[in-house]
């Protein structure tokens, strides 16, 4: 017969009142020192509640990190939750009957209710069903501006694209870089995706990634869109770093004027001390078009067949998307929140633009939304290559990205 010591047996005994303790995997692609920041607001709030997060960060950034997460979850080996951004990354996941199903908590909890904007809800939804839980909103469209490299140039600093691509001259005589952009594929896609919406505008945006008009993206409108894609391209010629945030970092310290990049950059402004409004400048929407599109993150929870890990798993859930949790974690990402009822007295000058921006409903979707994965990969290879091959015409580019995206919709 076989004989269990004490110990083993109260191991196994979950007490009244004493939720037994669970360790919750989780992996994520946020390894900067402002995205380290951040996650480990969560982790403190998780372990808050008597269970233990265990750090499952993978650096290289979300097209490194996602086959990762994809093929441990369809291999057999999961992880507690896994980050994703919002949209379509994980929905062969769910279709594959592998990711938890939240909608009782969602519904217990009233998720509906609170979650602003309403898309970012439907992101999760697959088949009436939520497979995740929100956590920020994300968006790409902002030039980041160093004060000091234009101090240090003599110049004013920029309140827009065109001023910002007319004061390259005058950084360049300064011994600065005046675009700072990194290599990571989905980089030079992020900015191109920016000058789409501030130069082409709301309503071209819709056209194309909403409507899917090809005639739209193959047009003149589309083609001006292309052409300040070069004029960036030319700005950034001298830029070599690999990681955003070692490119956000060029503009931290004054090396480079500015930088296209999402909101996420202020968690590196943040932890290096940098004030906005006195070391840096944020034009959202390049300054040309104030919106925003909802990127971002949630978080989804693969099946793991074990009741006390499911119920920890929901309780992570609910803390990612508790007041408290919403407040802390958002205020260290640079991120907007994902929900209206709290308090961000606390956000600095550009969040306030952002939430300004947010409350005004001037969003869009992000392009994760609207394109499949493997469109989104395709363009990004191509928007790597464009800025990579100044004898690329923005003519031949806009034909190419019409291809793409004719043959996917
Ligand atoms: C995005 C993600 C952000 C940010 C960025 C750079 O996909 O939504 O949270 O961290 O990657 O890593």
């Amino acid at each position: 017969m076989k004989t269990y010591t004490l110990a083993a047996l109260l191991a196994s005994v979950a007490l009244p009142g004493m939720a037994m303790a669970e360790e919750l995997e989780v992996t994520h692609w946020w390894t900067s020192g402002g995205e380290a920041a951040a996650v480990a607001e969560f982790a403190k709030a998780f372990d808050a509640t008597g269970n233990k997060w265990v750090d499952g960060a993978i650096a290289g950034g979300g097209d490194t990190a996602r086959p990762v997460m994809i093929s441990r979850i369809t291999g057999g080996d999961p992880m507690g939750a896994t980050q994703f951004n919002h949209g379509q990354q994980a929905l062969e996941l769910v279709e594959a009957g592998l990711m938890l199903d939240l909608t009782e908590i969602a519904e217990r909890d009233h998720w509906r209710d609170f979650i602003y904007p309403p898309s970012l809800l439907d992101s999760c939804t697959v088949d009436g069903r939520i497979y995740c839980v929100p956590v920020n909103i994300h968006s790409p469209e902002w030039l980041w501006l160093s004060n000091k490299a234009y101090a240090d140039a003599g110049i004013p600093v920029p309140t827009n694209w065109s001023e910002f691509v007319a004061s390259a001259p005058a950084l360049e005589a300064a011994g600065k870089l005046p675009l700072a952009l990194g290599n990571q594929p989905w980089q030079s896609n992020l900015a191109f995706g920016a000058i789409a919406v501030a130069i082409g505008g709301l309503d071209l945006w819709k056209s194309i990634n909403i409507d899917k008009n090809m005639e739209a993206a193959a047009g003149p409108e589309m083609l001006k869109v292309f052409e300040a894609a070069a004029e960036a391209r030319a700005l950034a010629a001298n830029s070599t770093v690999q990681d955003w945030n070692q490119a956000t970092n060029l503009v931290l310290t004054g090396e480079a004027g500015g930088q296209i990049m999402g909101d996420w950059a202020q968690g590196e402004f943040s932890i290096a001390g940098k004030v906005a409004g006195v070391d840096y400048t944020c034009l959202p929407g390049l300054g040309v078009n104030e919106y925003i599109s909802t990127g971002g993150d949630a978080f989804y929870f693969p099946k793991l067949d074990d009741p006390a890990k499911e119920a920890a798993q929901l309780e992570l859930a609910s803390v990612m998307i508790s007041q408290q949790a919403q407040v802390a974690f958002n205020l260290k990402k640079g991120s907007l929140p994902i929900r209206g009822d709290i308090d961000l007295s606390a956000a600095n000058d550009c969040m306030k633009k952002g939430l300004e921006i947010l409350a005004a409903g001037n969003v869009v979707p992000s392009g994760d939304q609207v394109w499949s994965p493997d469109t989104q990969t395709q363009v990004e290879d191509l928007m790597v290559e464009f800025f990579k091959s100044p004898d690329m015409t923005p003519a031949d580019a806009q034909a190419r990205w019409v291809e793409i995206l004719s043959a996917n919709i």
